[in-house]
């Protein structure tokens, strides 16, 4: 499966989620997760992402691993979302932060 991880939050592009082809992507206030139950291994989503948040699960870097679960979790609360919008406000501002794993509100 793939994972969405911290380059995601606070700036939610959502250009992953017109590309794919089973509507995985769940999306939250400032966030979006992939469910690891749909996910078809595509990896069109990837070079989608401007930021880059999205990685193949056995690649995702150490001080992201608890995106892993985190995507697994989110994605049974979250209703699904399947076309593009507008990113967050603030995108650029908060592109380039790292470590934002506790700013993700449910
Ligand atoms: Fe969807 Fe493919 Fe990305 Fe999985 S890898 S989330 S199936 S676009
Ligand atoms: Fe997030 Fe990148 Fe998609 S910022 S919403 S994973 S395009």
């Amino acid at each position: 499966t793939y994972v969405v991880t911290d380059a995601c939050v606070k700036c939610k592009y959502t250009d992953c989620v017109d590309v794919c082809p089973v509507d995985c992507f769940h999306e939250g206030p400032n966030f979006l997760v992939i469910d690891p139950d749909e996910c078809i291994d595509c990896t069109l989503c990837v070079a989608e992402c401007p930021v880059e948040a999205i990685y193949a699960e056995d690649d995702v870097p150490t001080e992201m691993q608890d995106y892993i679960p985190l995507n697994a979790e989110l994605a049974k609360n979250w209703p699904t979302i399947v076309s593009k919008k507008d990113p967050l406000p603030d995108h650029e501002e908060w592109a380039g932060v790292v470590g934002k794993i506790h700013l993700i509100e449910r």
